[in-house]
């Protein structure tokens, strides 16, 4: 069963391992390891400020982070499953929940920026019916 618990401190070292492993931050648009010292202010300030970040959990066990930046008409939704649960359908199940959420703090759409070299993550928001809607060209100097 999946259910999303929000953001609390004792999460702390279960979020700061998975924000840290490679396959995963590897796609986050940091995508470099935190520091314990910035993990706890993020976590400490997510708190404080009742912000919409919930740990994924499967048959109660932390699998995962789903979140969105704001509770405005047009949200961004970032997440990830560690990669041992991945491919289950867990990231699905924990969207159609935030979905479920959001709509009762009447958001009207999510939108999701995805590096375009992250091909499990465009399937996934394809296969949940995100269209796409612009693509971003980067030249480096
Ligand atoms: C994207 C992510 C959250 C999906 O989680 P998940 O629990 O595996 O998602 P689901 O099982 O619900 O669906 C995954 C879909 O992606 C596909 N998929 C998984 N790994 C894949 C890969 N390496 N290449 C292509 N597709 C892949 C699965 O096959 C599945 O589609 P299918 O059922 O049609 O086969 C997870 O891969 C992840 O945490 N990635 C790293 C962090 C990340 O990229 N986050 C998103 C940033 S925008």
């Amino acid at each position: 069963m999946i259910e999303l618990s929000k953001i609390k401190f004792e999460d702390i070292d279960f979020l700061f391992n998975a924000r840290n492993t490679p396959e995963i931050y590897k796609y986050l648009f940091n995508p470099n390891p935190v520091s314990l010292e910035d993990h706890k202010a993020w976590i400490k300030s997510a708190i404080e400020h009742e912000k919409p970040i919930f740990v994924i959990k499967y048959n109660e066990e932390s699998v995962g982070m789903i979140q969105v930046n704001s509770l405005d008409k047009v949200v961004e939704v970032g997440l990830y499953v560690l990669p041992s649960y991945s491919g289950k359908g867990i990231a699905s199940k924990a969207l159609d929940k935030l979905k479920d959420y959001l709509k009762i703090n009447e958001v009207e759409e999510i939108v999701a920026r995805v590096l375009n070299e992250n091909n499990a993550s465009k399937k996934f928001f394809e296969n949940n019916d995100f269209k796409i809607s612009e693509v971003v060209y980067k030249y480096k100097i």
